[in-house]
């Protein structure tokens, strides 16, 4: 949610922050804006639109010169998308400008207040009236800047990483956090400022994650100082090597960063396990695991909380972990969980899932499962993000950055993790034999090559899509283990391709979304081998006959289906509990075709962002 870049040092600010809007605009991409301080004057373009929009107005409207700037890029929360609500905002004086990533939630009280003391606004934002009440302690209190954004902070109710810049102090920018990542790079007499280390990996590998409550006062001449926000103390900030490098977050000759990122499946999962999987030796090291294995295993009840693709990821791991380790588990929506009152004892362990580790709905779940004495363990995928640092203990998914808005790699490799997970508790539980156990590693070996084999399909997918393209519906049915990623599948589409799509345990089609089926209507139907393959060849021809158009997932060399189906889509073969892995690859591969063919952009879909740190 909104994406923000700071500059200062010796460098022309402009293309440092530009590159950087342009890296971080999975957070946010319908409106964007710049400051730029050239020593004199402080300039600002803003506009709705992408950051390529942003460009083009303001190289043809202000100076680009300037060692200070600060951009943004926004997915809207208070006020529409407009050039008056796009970031950074200016306080009334005309001093003051500041950019922001999250709500403040009494933004109207606070406005009425100000207003009573002569403030006037332009937007609809709550973060204009952030920087006027900065404006406004600073006037009443006569402090400097640093001190006039923390008594501000301590007024708000709310969640933030801001940036701020007073004309009048030039050597510095004042930065705080609560609730929204906010990272600042350290060079030689220069500093960088961004939601995430990407926009600034080329100049250093030097980083500081500032924790939640933390402000810091960064001085091109001074270099940093950090404190909290609440009581003013100071902290002696870690300053961190980056691993990340250019070539992660860059299209690598694929023409998205979804393609790129369903392509990187087969290393993305070799990965995940690298260092923890050791098949021919039966032996599964994970620490976070590893460190607590009685109290996980002891748990009573496992509840797994996460939103969107993260909570099918859950979906996939309810079935494993049942199935593995015999330990009962529950799969709730971060959001719902939250509000509604839920029993959670000291006996629970909460799974908490996340690609980006800084969603709000997740975090606040965590924070409650906390409060309620469960132990919490996180599978995130972004290493130091707010989630692996908020939770006990945890497995990173080494997935690499995702950037595409629609989530591929990060999915499979939380099914990895939480695979691994469930076979170690079981193995320590004496709940798998150890053949059983020797034979679901040795596949699980397998997965990355089968995966490379599920993407050959590639070719017969894009013909599939360039038939169904201009469906106005679709359904995806599932059984078992593969029902969640008939969601999955039905998500791709309608967040990528904007088609109405739903996701359905094959057997409750009878129950209701029977009555859509006509010939316009595809139906991606998972029938691979095993399970329930049976059952599902009997739903096959209940669509058939009512003239439902069937896409199937079928296991390599399958003739049954393939006589009934109007399309079929091979996989190779594995083990049951393991077909999510593959099933999920060329559904992944039928949005984005579809995506593509309808002229959509698949990397930055309309009204969503990469991570959604609001409510
Ligand atoms: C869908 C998608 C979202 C995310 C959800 C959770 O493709 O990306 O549904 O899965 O917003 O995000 P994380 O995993 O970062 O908590």
């Amino acid at each position: 949610m909104c994406g923000i870049v700071g500059y200062i040092g010796h460098r022309d600010a402009y293309p440092v922050v530009l590159k950087g809007l342009q890296r971080l605009e999975y957070r946010g991409y319908d409106s964007a804006g710049i400051a730029l301080y050239d020593g004199e004057e402080l300039k600002l373009c803003k506009t709705k639109g992408k950051v390529a929009d942003l460009k083009e107005k303001l190289e043809s409207s202000i100076s680009t010169k300037g060692n200070v700037g600060l951009g943004h890029t926004r997915w809207a929360t208070h006020g529409v998308p407009n050039d008056v609500n796009s970031h950074p905002h200016y306080s009334n004086s005309g001093n003051l400008v500041i950019i922001h990533n999250g709500i403040i939630e009494n933004y109207d009280a606070l406005k009425k207040e100000l207003k009573t003391r002569g403030f006037t606004f332009e937007s609809d934002t709550d973060t204009e009236v952030l920087v006027n009440l900065i404006e406004d302690v600073s006037n009443k209190e006569g402090v400097k800047l640093g001190k006039a954004v923390q008594i501000a902070l301590n007024q708000t109710v709310g969640a933030y990483a801001i940036a701020v810049f007073d004309k009048r102090k030039p050597n510095e920018i004042v930065v705080a956090r609560l609730g929204s990542p906010l990272a600042i790079g350290v060079g030689e007499d220069e500093f960088f400022i961004a939601s995430d280390a990407s926009p600034f990996i080329e100049y250093t590998s030097n980083a500081i994650y500032l924790e939640d409550g933390e402000m810091a006062v960064v001085r091109r001449d001074k270099g940093i100082k950090v404190r909290k926000i609440k009581d003013d103390s100071l902290v002696d900030p870690y300053v961190q090597e980056l691993q990340l490098n250019l070539e992660q977050i860059e299209k690598g000759g694929y023409e998205h960063f979804m393609l790129k990122e369903i392509y990187e499946q087969p290393s993305a999962i070799s990965d995940t396990f690298r260092g923890r999987m050791l098949a021919d030796k039966g032996i599964i090291r994970m620490a976070g695991v590893d460190d607590n294995i009685e109290r996980i295993s002891n748990a009573k009840r496992i509840l797994i909380v996460a939103c969107g693709t993260s909570w099918h990821a859950g979906l996939v791991a309810e079935y494993i972990f049942e199935d593995l380790a015999r330990i009962p588990v529950e799969v709730e929506y971060a959001s719902e969980f939250r509000y509604r009152n839920p029993i959670i004892s000291e006996n629970d362990v909460v799974i908490a899932i996340s690609q980006s580790g800084e969603t709000a709905d997740t975090m606040a779940a965590i924070k409650l499962a906390k409060e309620k004495g469960a132990f919490v363990f996180g599978v995130c995928n972004v290493v130091g993000s707010s989630i692996s640092r908020e939770t006990h203990a945890g497995a990173y998914t080494h997935a690499g950055p995702e950037i595409g808005v629609a989530s591929t790699k990060a999915f499979t490799t939380q099914i990895t993790v939480l695979t691994l997970m469930a076979l170690k508790l079981a193995k320590h539980k004496g709940t798998i034999s150890h053949p059983d156990f020797m034979l679901l590693l040795q596949e699980m070996e397998r997965i990355p090559g089968k995966v490379k084999l599920a993407l050959g399909s590639n070719e017969n997918i894009k013909f599939i899509a360039d038939i169904y393209k201009d469906a106005r519906n679709c359904l995806y049915l599932g059984r078992g283990f593969n029902f969640p990623v008939a969601l999955e599948g039905a998500l791709k589409l309608k967040e990528i391709s904007y088609i109405h799509a739903e996701g359905y345990p094959a057997a409750e089609m009878k129950h209701g979304p029977i009555a859509l089926i006509d010939e316009q209507m595809p139906v991606v139907v998972i029938a691979t081998k095993k399970g329930h393959y049976e059952k599902v060849v009997s739903n096959i021809q209940e669509i058939k006959s009512r003239s439902g158009k069937i896409i199937a997932i079928v296991t390599e060399g399958d003739t049954e289906v393939r006589d009934l189906a109007d399309h079929v889509i091979e996989v190779p073969e594995t083990m049951e509990l393991l077909t999510p892995l593959l099933t999920t690859i060329p559904l992944q591969l039928l949005s984005y075709h579809i995506a593509v063919m309808l002229g959509k952009n698949v990397d930055q879909p309309r009204n969503l962002a990469k991570s959604v740190t609001v409510e």
